[in-house]
């Protein structure tokens, strides 16, 4: 994900990104400018992954408001009225309200739409930039879980497609690659939209870490198997407790884990903390739409019309997460002071 400035003041601009529908088979970037589009792109998961959504979020409202700095009020109007769009794209990922949150705070009492625009810029690049170093410093700090010659299990996608750096869950394998440590990687596919067949297995053979891709419903055997060492999930929202949202199936690999006596930790950034929320079942869980799961690249695999129950994430309770790896260190139980220290250093 880029921003293109298209003057050397570094607006009007749009926003680059790498179409997520379409790897691995086709490179497709889309340059875009139009708020709709851009909600339309995080929607129908162009981009996605909870960081990289955030980041879309912020040059975003930068793209959105561009060209509307006439008055002081009308600017005011179109702000509001894009930072609405981009906000309801998507619900479960805290990282997109986050970021509207904070560029917003960052033209706090600016009165003129130029500078406002130049700021919230500069806020958007922050946080990019400040994403980058996040995944690097979640890799030093969980490469004490890893073993040269360990098996680990990953789930979803957590790579340099959805954040500004080396990733999250994914980032930590990528470190312990860069040590020098000998990795396995086993990945789930991820049903319905596969992001773990078409984007982690698609950066695993791109980084040359040898892996496996295995059907979800499998991830029980192999855990039982006693050959997987540690587990490793991204978050899409973290609520106080520690209790967290992540793709849909993460919640039954923690209790798997649990019951192979597997760790099981969380990589994200403390951008997917929410502290407004004292625990999960507060967090606000995405239904996606049924021909995700009716159709398959546009061939029905079920009966035309079939009722389907099709949420995109499940909440991990905390009790079930050995640690939670942010920029800040591994917050251990009990989460809440925890998390709470690494939100505030
Ligand atoms: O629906 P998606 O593909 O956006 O879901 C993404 C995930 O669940 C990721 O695991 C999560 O955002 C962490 S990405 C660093």
């Amino acid at each position: 994900m880029a921003w293109a400035p298209d003057d050397e003041r570094g607006w009007p601009g749009h926003v680059e990104l790498l179409d997520q529908t379409r790897l691995p088979h086709e490179t497709v970037v889309l340059r875009l400018s139009d708020v709709l589009e851009i909600r339309d792109a995080i929607r129908r998961l162009a981009v996605r992954g909870a960081p990289v959504i955030g980041i879309t979020a912020a040059f975003g409202l930068v793209a959105g408001v561009q060209a509307h700095t006439g008055s002081a009020a009308a600017f005011a109007a179109r702000l509001a009225h894009v930072d609405e769009r981009l906000r309801t794209s998507r619900p479960t990922a805290v990282n997109l309200g986050w970021a509207l949150d904070r560029c917003r705070a960052a033209i706090t009492g600016c009165r003129e739409p130029g500078s406002a625009v130049d700021r919230l810029l500069a806020e958007a690049h922050a946080i990019r930039a400040e994403d980058e170093a996040a995944c690097a410093a979640m890799g030093r700090h969980a490469l004490p879980l890893l073993r040269s010659g360990g098996c680990y299990l990953t789930h979803c996608n957590t790579g340099r497609l959805v954040a500004a750096g080396i990733g999250t869950a994914f980032g930590v394998f990528v470190s312990g690659q860069h040590a020098g440590l000998d990795l396995t990687v086993y990945a789930g596919e991820v049903r319905p939209l596969l992001q773990g067949s078409r984007l982690t297995a698609f950066e695993l053979r791109e980084r040359g870490i040898p892996g496996y891709l295995l059907p979800d419903g499998a991830a029980g055997a192999l855990l039982q198997s006693g050959r997987i060492e540690g587990v490793f999930v991204g978050a899409d929202r973290i609520a106080a407790n520690g209790d967290t949202a992540n793709k849909i199936g993460t919640y039954a690999i923690a209790e798997l884990a649990r019951a192979g006596g597997v760790p099981f930790h969380v990589v994200a950034p403390t951008s997917t903390i929410d502290p407004t929320l004292s625990d999960g079942s507060l967090i606000p869980i995405e239904q996606r739409p049924a021909d995700e799961v009716l159709t398959f690249r546009g061939t029905s695999v079920g009966p035309d019309g079939f009722a389907v129950w099709n949420p995109a994430f499940d909440v991990t309770p905390a009790r079930l997460i050995s640690g939670i790896v942010t920029e800040r260190g591994i917050a251990r139980a009990p989460f809440g002071p925890a998390l709470a220290s690494h939100l505030s250093s």
